[in-house]
């Protein structure tokens, strides 16, 4: 599928629930709002079949996102339905980490997922000091998401990759000690600018840190970085070398880096099933009734390329966008 702007969609992120275990201060709105009701959210088969109809379009990537993901049971078994489908080339899952190592029969979810056939698994980390993680998360659960990454590391994922919400008083001063676990853990660390995605006051310009800033700071440590044009993952990612250990790092300005939407190949479910061609905009269209309306796989596949021809040439944040959603429906 191509949309008007020459983007190839080829990536679909799905998220399977609004549920979270935990509360950052940037993906949560302020008040405490109800979750969707179990019957407004796509059941795994009404999920599993729009990816299928969307492989006959051209999606080859999925990425299950939440809220938490690993909150709704059953988790596993759909990760491996979808990397069933003809079509899918991989599938990955985004999480806060937080039950990675939770053991069932003995298995850990992270065993789980990978014995599905789950490839990469994306864990946000935004600080290694317990106390800061417990103010941004609102959870005292670092510990836990230290195991969930070593459980990780454990079940064998092909690659890990752990992602930081730059927030500008707080995460200067921990890019060394980020820095220093990931290669450790021979994990790939990215630095993600923060979003105007819900309705939080942290979401201000007081707390905006730039991914430049972040890279000149990480600079301090390890000396100049050594750019990567050519090395990408599936997103706008930049990617970044240190020169004396090879370590990448990479960087995600949505909105300081202005080609950021060129590439864009993405298109996202949100678990109420709901179709949004662009993370940065209003437009959503709803799936959920045309598929419990009873439609045909090909009438689903007119939906698909309708969403897709509607996609935004980029996205609206530096108009001081407001997205009328939460990040936590939405899935990153
Ligand atoms: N800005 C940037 N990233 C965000 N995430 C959640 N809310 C925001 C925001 N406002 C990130 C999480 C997670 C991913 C799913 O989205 O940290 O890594
Ligand atoms: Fe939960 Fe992730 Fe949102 Fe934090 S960013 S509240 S872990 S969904």
């Amino acid at each position: 599928m191509e949309d008007s702007f020459g983007h190839h969609i080829s990536y679909l992120r799905v998220s399977v629930t609004d549920r979270c275990n935990e509360r950052c201060r940037y993906c949560m709105p302020e008040e405490e709002q109800p979750w969707f009701a179990k019957e407004d959210t796509l059941t795994y088969e009404e999920m599993t079949r729009v990816v299928r109809v969307g492989a006959t379009l051209g999606i080859k990537r999925i990425r299950v996102t939440g809220g938490e993901p690993l909150t709704r049971p059953g988790i596993a078994g759909f990760c491996g339905e979808l990397t069933q489908i003809p079509g899918i080339e991989g599938v990955g899952i985004s999480t806060n980490g937080t039950l990675l190592a939770k053991t069932e029969g003995g298995t850990t979810l992270a065993e789980k997922l990978v014995k599905a056939g789950v490839r990469t698994a994306n864990v946000s980390l935004d600080s290694l000091d317990r106390a800061t993680y417990q103010r941004t998360t609102s959870r005292d659960l670092l510990p836990r998401v230290l195991e969930g990454i070593d459980a990780a590391i454990d079940a064998g994922f092909d690659s890990i990759r752990l992602n930081c919400v730059l927030m500008k008083g707080q995460t200067e001063r921990e890019l060394p000690a980020l820095i220093d676990f990931a290669r450790r853990k021979n994990a790939l660390l990215r630095f993600i600018e923060l979003m105007p995605v819900s309705t939080q006051d942290v979401l201000s310009e007081d707390n905006f840190l730039p991914i430049a800033t972040a890279k000149q700071l990480v600079e301090q440590t390890t000396g100049p970085l050594i750019a990567e044009p050519d090395f990408k993952t599936n997103g706008p990612a930049v990617y970044h070398r240190v020169p004396a250990s090879g370590q990448r790092v990479g960087f995600i300005g949505a909105m300081t880096n202005l080609h950021f939407c060129e590439n864009c190949n993405k298109l996202r479910l949100t678990c109420d099933g709901k179709l949004r061609p662009c993370l940065g905009s209003y437009l959503e269209f709803d799936l959920r009734a045309v598929l419990r309306g009873g439609c045909t796989d090909a009438e689903l596949a007119a939906f698909f390329q309708n969403v897709v021809a509607r996609k935004p040439k980029e996205h609206d944040f530096r108009d001081n966008y407001q997205p009328n959603r939460k990040m936590i429906a939405i899935g990153g």
